[in-house]
């Protein structure tokens, strides 16, 4: 037992800490209260909310939270595993809606270059035509071109609000214009500002009572919601959509079911910890954290540029900045080696690839402090920055400041 036991803890011990993964959006912070409670969670199946009330009472906790914030009171909030699947179901019965209502049997859909590849895999998927929409000279989706783009067969057009790789947020009053004069539904795709956004004092419209044709919107519980992995939202403006077109299934321990998701059997973590962090945190919890992610960037972006990098900080109250310039490939790699998991990729409009860094609850010390100096540690080296095989060597034998500059 013991042996395996070792074996195990080595295995896991193969991976880096996610506390310095600055790469991803997932969230790295743990409610204590989630903490606490997880073992009630670990093998309920979310399914079963017949025999697991406290699933259903955690669901409509997170329903009331986010009619209030973003304003469809007749519409309907449905829990998922992700931003994945609430996109896919989106589509799903935007295309249904639109087959039926207006006898579209050739869907299209424009969804913008820089929006994450679920939008336009769950589209093929779905065997939606997807026309891709230009971006801008600032990054974000190029709305002249999607008035050209959309005809009478688009069921939807999208809006990214917080893009993946550049932290940019689309003009979504433009392309409601465009939805309206067409009569056809604008889906936001909110994933990542989605918990960020409504917290922050801005003049962004994203409410459903601020846009007329906002049909639909997906967030990512687990990343700036703070959930453990495995927990979206979609907000539908119409309820009467999901009455028509949800399934039933007579599940075995739960009776007859609507099902309004996609899943079937699958975790429980994710809506209890995403329901625990809305009571015990609340807007003002997480006004307090949006707050501290833009302070952060603050101070992040005049460390980063005194260092003489290149930021884009993307859209101002993104969580996210993205470095770039001459030698981000052996920062990058000189960063893995101090146990920073991140990567240098090349984003959609943008001529220059570099490496992203996300700020997330429990991360700000660290960045400012820790992350900075590293950044420093390798900037200081200047014009003679050693190859990173090099400073390996170098850095296992003896400590890098003897290094010559
Ligand atoms: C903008 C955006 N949309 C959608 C997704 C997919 O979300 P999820 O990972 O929750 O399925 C992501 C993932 O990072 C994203 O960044």
């Amino acid at each position: 037992m013991k042996t395996i036991e070792s074996s195990i803890r080595a295995i896991i011990k193969t991976d880096p800490s996610e506390k310095k993964n600055i790469g991803t959006f997932t969230a790295i912070h743990t409610n204590p209260l989630v903490n606490k409670y997880l073992y009630s969670y670990l093998n309920k199946n979310l399914v079963d909310k017949k025999g697991y009330k406290s699933l259903v009472i955690f669901e409509e906790v997170i329903d009331k939270f986010f009619k209030e914030l973003f304003q469809y009171e007749h519409g309907t909030t449905i829990v998922t595993s992700g931003s994945t699947e609430s996109v896919l179901l989106a589509f799903h019965y935007a295309r249904e809606q639109a087959r039926d209502k207006k006898g579209i049997t050739k869907p299209n859909m424009l969804i913008p270059e820089h929006a994450h590849y679920s939008l336009p895999r769950c589209a093929k998927m779905l065997n939606i035509e997807v026309r891709e929409v230009a971006v801008t000279d600032e990054c974000t989706t190029d709305v002249e071109d999607a008035r050209k783009k959309v005809d009478e067969n688009t069921i939807l057009i999208v809006g990214v609000m917080g893009s993946t790789e550049l932290g940019v947020i689309d003009d979504l009053v433009g392309l409601n214009q465009i939805a309206a004069e067409h009569e056809t539904g604008l889906h936001i795709d909110a994933a990542i500002s989605g918990f960020v956004i409504p917290f922050l004092e801005t003049n962004i419209h994203y409410k459903f009572s601020q846009l007329s044709n906002l049909m639909s919107m997906n967030v990512s519980g687990h990343k700036f919601g703070l959930s453990l992995c495995g927990c979206g939202v979609l907000m539908i403006r119409d309820k009467r959509i999901i009455e028509k077109y949800a399934e039933s299934i007579d599940y075995l321990s739960s009776g007859a079911k609507k099902m309004d998701n996609f899943m079937v059997t699958s975790s429980a973590l994710g809506v209890f910890s995403m329901g625990t962090n809305i009571m015990y945190y609340g807007i003002n919890g997480y006004k307090n954290f949006a707050k501290e992610y833009m302070a952060t960037k603050t101070k992040l972006l005049k460390g980063l540029i005194k260092l003489g990098w290149d930021c884009y900080a993307g859209a101002e109250y993104a969580p996210q900045l993205f470095i770039y310039g001459e030698d981000v490939e052996k920062l990058s790699e000189f960063l893995e080696l101090k146990g920073w998991v991140q990567h240098v990729y090349k984003a959609k409009g943008f001529k220059h690839a570099g490496l992203r860094v996300v700020i997330k609850k429990g991360s700000e010390t660290r960045l400012q402090h820790e992350f900075l100096d590293d950044v420093a540690q390798f900037s200081n080296f200047g014009t003679k920055r050693p190859e990173v095989a090099a400073w390996k060597v170098q850095h296992i034998v003896t400590p890098p400041v003897t290094l010559e500059q």
